[in-house]
Formats: C-alpha cells, sequence, structure tokens
C-alpha cells in the first residue's frame, strides 16, 4: 500500500518528504482553505510548489458542480504539473466529466465515495482511484473501513482496475486497516504520519543502546 500526504501545507510536505515514505499529495478545497487559498492561480501555485516537493501524483479538486465546469477545470488543472490527479465528486455530473476526461486521458481521483455502487460507476467511468471516506462514514456510525475492503473485493472479483485509495484518515488504526482489507493508498493527515512513526518502546530501547554505549566507551 502506497501512501500519500492528505495536506496543502507546504511545510507538513516538506517534513513529511524528507522520511522517504510518501508517493503522492492529496488536496481538497477544505485543505487548501484551511492554508488560506481560496482562488485558482494561489491553488495551482499551491499546487505547483507540491509537486516540486513530491516526484508523485497531486490530487487537486474541481469546485464546478455542473459536468462543463469540472471538465474545463479538469482540463485546465491537468496542464499544471506532471502528474496531476484531477479529484471529482462522485455525483451525476461528476460520472459524466470523469468518463470525458478519462477519455482525454486525464487521471481522475474519484471522490467523497461513499458507497460500492458509487465506485462501481466510478470505475465504469474511467476512475483511475476511487476514494471512500472512512473517518466521514464513522461520524454517522457505519464502519467506514468495511466500505473500503468491499470495494477492494468487487474490483478484485471483477478484475477492474481502479484502484482504491483509503481517505479521510484519522488516526494510525485506520491507516493499519486500510492496509489489512487491500487498499492500494492510504491517504493520511500529517498528524498522522507522526503518529505512525512513533512507539515508546523504540524510543526507549534507544536510550539504552546509547546510554550502554557510553557506559562501555567510556564517554
Ligand atoms: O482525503 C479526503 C480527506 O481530506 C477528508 O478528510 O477528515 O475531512 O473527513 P476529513
Amino acid at each position: 500500500m502506497r501512501l500519500f500526504l492528505d495536506t496543502a501545507n507546504i511545510q507538513e510536505i516538506r517534513d513529511g518528504a524528507r522520511l522517504g515514505v510518501i508517493s503522492g499529495v492529496t488536496t481538497n478545497p477544505s485543505l487548501a482553505a484551511t492554508e488560506g487559498i481560496g482562488d485558482r492561480e494561489s491553488y495551482k501555485s499551491a499546487v505547483q510548489e507540491i509537486a516540486d516537493i513530491v516526484d508523485g501524483p497531486i490530487s487537486v479538486e474541481v469546485v464546478s458542480l455542473d459536468s462543463a465546469g469540472m471538465i474545463d477545470e479538469g482540463r485546465e488543472i491537468a496542464e499544471w504539473i506532471p502528474d496531476p490527479w484531477v479529484k471529482i465528486p462522485s455525483t451525476p455530473d461528476g460520472f459524466e466529466a470523469i468518463s470525458t476526461l478519462a477519455k482525454d486521458g486525464i487521471k481522475v481521483n474519484q471522490t467523497l465515495c461513499f458507497s460500492v455502487n458509487q465506485a462501481l460507476l466510478g470505475a465504469q467511468a474511467g476512475s483511475t482511484v476511487v476514494s471512500p471516506f472512512i473517518g466521514r462514514l464513522d461520524d454517522i456510525g457505519h464502519e467506514g473501513i468495511e466500505l473500503v475492503g468491499e470495494i477492494v473485493d468487487v474490483f478484485e472479483k471483477h478484475h477492474i482496475q481502479t484502484q482504491v485509495l483509503a481517505a479521510s484518515i484519522r488516526h494510525t488504526l485506520h491507516c493499519t486497516m486500510a492496509a489489512q482489507v487491500g487498499a492500494h493508498i492510504a491517504t493520511v493527515p500529517y498528524r498522522v504520519l507522526l503518529q505512525m512513526v512513533q512507539h515508546p518502546l523504540t524510543d526507549a530501547g534507544l536510550d539504552r543502546f546509547i546510554s550502554d554505549w557510553k557506559k562501555a566507551s567510556g564517554s
């Protein structure tokens, strides 16, 4: 399972990329807004800066609600960076836009997916990846991770090439479980990435190694 960072914060992306474990970035309008980005030009320059830091797909979301607008935006975004994945929502207009953009050869990250049927529709339309939102399903009392597993199983059963990107990851267990049910990619907030690194026994073990070494070497 590949790991992406789910943020539009340049410093977090720089710090996360330094670990050598990140192979892509996902953004969305809310994450962009958190960084004070609210217009196309600043979104474009932030995305270009991200693409300079991370060598891999960068997901950039459209904000139009109608298919024509999504298609125009998607075609424009596709010119911004070397490896763009245009994020399109799982709506009727979205599926229409996905099928047009896919026919153009533009890669699509089908976002806001909350059911196997939406994932199946996106796959038929030509989505490169589909993003089921785990945390937001948990929020309303559904087991979000189950949806990820169900989509993985159905895609495998029918030899569907669309990959499954586990999104709306809120904690480390979400990431572990996404890997266990076969997600191809998990996109994690920077905070979760840091939590994934941590283990108290690693810290305690390292303290012991270093203090034993110092004692033996008389330093
Ligand atoms: O990748 C989508 C993700 O950013 C949504 O996360 O925590 O806002 O549900 P969240």
